[in-house]
């Protein structure tokens, strides 16, 4: 029993967890920057002038570094999990997990994984203390504010740089224990195409369940705040959901040699399983970018915040689909691929 649900379970807490930290990442680096802009009505200002973005990073920060103690349950679950695979019966425990750990690359990278995991809880924990600490204004940056001359990545804190770094080096670990690794003749190329496509998923995914956990809207401001979001955070979705699509396209031919094997293999049958739930998810986000968030830019400062409730909730279930895309994968990855694919 425990055998057979720990695994897939370990792995979509693994997976769910890379792509919200990705996500919080993806939202500091990527849409705080978009969103200033906006907020300032196209003017770009130093970001002390705007409270609920300083707010907001806080509770990035907060909720990454929570999700980042969970990794690290869920780093040592991995362990457990794979040597339930491995297990030997003729050999003691201490044996197998000797051999696991320091003859395998499995060990070695999940020895990383682990301490990269570490290193982000602390690092998540350092930011959301100094979230809203003013960075040095951008170079060319005057009081009544001008076009930025420096990519926004560049204009990233420091600390946050740091903290991306680390998700990198984290998504380079699952790339380096996935499918990719036995592909043969192009594992650089599978590995990273495997990386592009969950951080694709989490700059869609993990920014969107970041932007609702900071603008709940329950005042006329949080409405606000969750419609400037949305609207920031809508060509980023449509990036990261394309980068998505084709890099799950390039995954599937390195993992199925032909079209037949989508429905004659069992690897096949799962991965149409999945885009099959994958494509519902991204309906759902395309009916609530082309209907609900201009429903809700034309509700504001109407005092209607049904539109705002229903665009949320509409937003959230988009994130919960996900989450069983997510499963669907943890089941995947441990699915053998069809004969001659490899
Ligand atoms: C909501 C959308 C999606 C999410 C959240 C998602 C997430 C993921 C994640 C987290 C992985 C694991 C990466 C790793 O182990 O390093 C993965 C692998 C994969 N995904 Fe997706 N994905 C999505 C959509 C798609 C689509 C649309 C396709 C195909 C067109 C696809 C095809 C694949 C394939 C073939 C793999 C490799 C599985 C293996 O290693 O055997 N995914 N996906």
């Amino acid at each position: 029993m425990l055998e057979t649900f720990l695994p897939p379970l370990q792995r979509w807490l693994l997976f769910s967890g890379v792509i919200l930290v990705v996500g919080a990442v993806t939202w500091r680096g990527v849409l705080v920057p978009r969103l200033r802009y906006r907020l300032t009505g196209g003017r770009l200002e130093h970001e002390a002038e705007h409270p609920e973005v300083a707010t907001a990073e806080a509770r990035v920060a907060g909720v990454a570094a929570v999700v980042a103690g969970v990794l690290m349950v869920t780093w040592g679950l991995r362990l457990w999990a794979q040597y339930l695979d491995f297990r030997d019966p003729f050999t003691t425990v201490g044996e197998d997990l000797r051999f696991l750990l320091l003859d395998t690359g499995w060990g070695t990278i999940w020895m990383i994984q682990g301490g990269v995991i570490a290193l982000l809880a602390v690092g998540f924990l350092l930011l959301r203390r100094r979230a809203g600490a003013t960075a040095p204004p951008p170079p060319g940056l005057t009081p009544e504010g001008v076009l930025r001359t420096t990519p926004p990545l560049l204009e990233l804190p420091l600390r946050w740089k740091l903290v991306t770094a680390g998700v990198l080096v984290l998504v380079l670990t699952l790339g380096l224990s996935s499918h990719a690794m036995s592909v043969p003749g192009s594992r650089t190329l599978a590995v990273s195409v495997d990386m592009m496509h969950t951080l694709a998923a989490g700059g869609w995914i993990g920014t969107l369940f970041l932007v609702l956990v900071t603008a709940r809207p329950r005042t006329e401001r949080a409405r606000s705040f969750l419609a400037v979001q949305l609207t920031a955070f809508s060509p980023l979705a449509m990036v990261a959901v394309g980068a998505l699509i084709f890099m799950g396209i390039l995954l599937s031919i390195f993992h199925t040699h032909e079209i037949a094997a989508l429905w004659q293999s069992e690897y096949g049958r799962r991965l149409s399983g999945k885009v099959g739930l994958a494509g519902g998810v991204m309906l759902l986000g395309l009916w609530n970018w082309r209907r609900g968030l201009p429903a809700l830019v034309r509700a504001q400062g109407r005092e209607a915040p049904g539109a705002a409730q229903r665009v949320w909730q509409s937003a959230a279930l988009e994130v919960a689909l996900a989450a069983v895309v997510v499963l669907a994968t943890a089941i995947l990855v441990a699915t053998p691929v069809p004969p001659g694919a490899h």
